[in-house]
């Protein structure tokens, strides 16, 4: 794995490292590990679009565009992974649950002033740990097309977490934001942590 490409997984802030040998119980089954990465990127797609309207009270320059951007990139995403998908004669499924993002979106305010911080908190986090995992499916997996596929996602899933936290920057106090990131850190960390291992994304560590 390219030297700069381990730096900048070494430079996440996440509060737990994924190990590599997390990388071949993921992918002992490569098309439910593929079905589960779909529906992640669909969610990731429409999380993008639920977000696009709700800027804080004041308008935040440079919401919409991040918004419809990501939401072009996370929908590009999903084609490319339903396409494998389908070409490796697997299919998509109806009905999917991420115990982990569901936690993770638990921990919203919801209602509260500091609803849309934690979701742009929440969203960062999803992305900077789907890029730790991309990065471990890479680096671990024998199959050079799905390596390829995997490192490719890869950058384009950092400046995710990179935008998501830079909109949060620019709608809330320093202190205000930095306090709420420090705390869904920890609690990422330990849903994360929390997870029985299997061929999803942001499945647990086999022990
Ligand atoms: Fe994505
Ligand atoms: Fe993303």
């Amino acid at each position: 794995m390219a030297v700069d490409l381990v730096e900048k997984i070494k430079a996440l802030p996440l509060r737990s490292q994924t190990p590599l040998t997390w990388g071949p119980t993921a992918l002992a089954d490569p098309i439910a590990l593929l079905i589960d990465h779909a529906f992640l990127e669909m969610k990731a797609a429409q999380n993008a679009m639920e977000l696009m309207t709700r800027w804080p009270n004041d308008w935040t320059p440079g919401w919409v565009e991040t918004m419809t951007s990501v939401a072009r990139d996370e929908t590009a995403h999903l084609a490319q992974v339903t396409r494998l998908l389908i070409r490796r004669g697997g299919q998509m499924e109806r009905g999917h649950k991420s115990f982990y993002a569901a936690a993770l979106r638990a921990l919203v305010r919801q209602g509260k002033a500091g609803e849309t911080l934690d979701r742009l908190c929440v969203s960062a986090l999803i992305e900077a740990r789907s890029c730790e995992r991309f990065y471990v499916l890479a680096s671990t997996t024998t199959d050079p097309e799905l390596s390829q596929f995997y490192k490719a996602l890869f950058s384009s899933e950092l400046g995710h977490y990179k935008v998501f936290l830079k909109l949060a920057h620019k709608m809330a106090p320093t202190d205000e934001v930095n306090r709420r990131w420090e705390q869904m850190l920890d609690h990422e960390a330990r849903i994360l942590a929390e997870q029985p291992p299997g061929c999803r994304i942001h499945s647990g560590v086999p022990a």
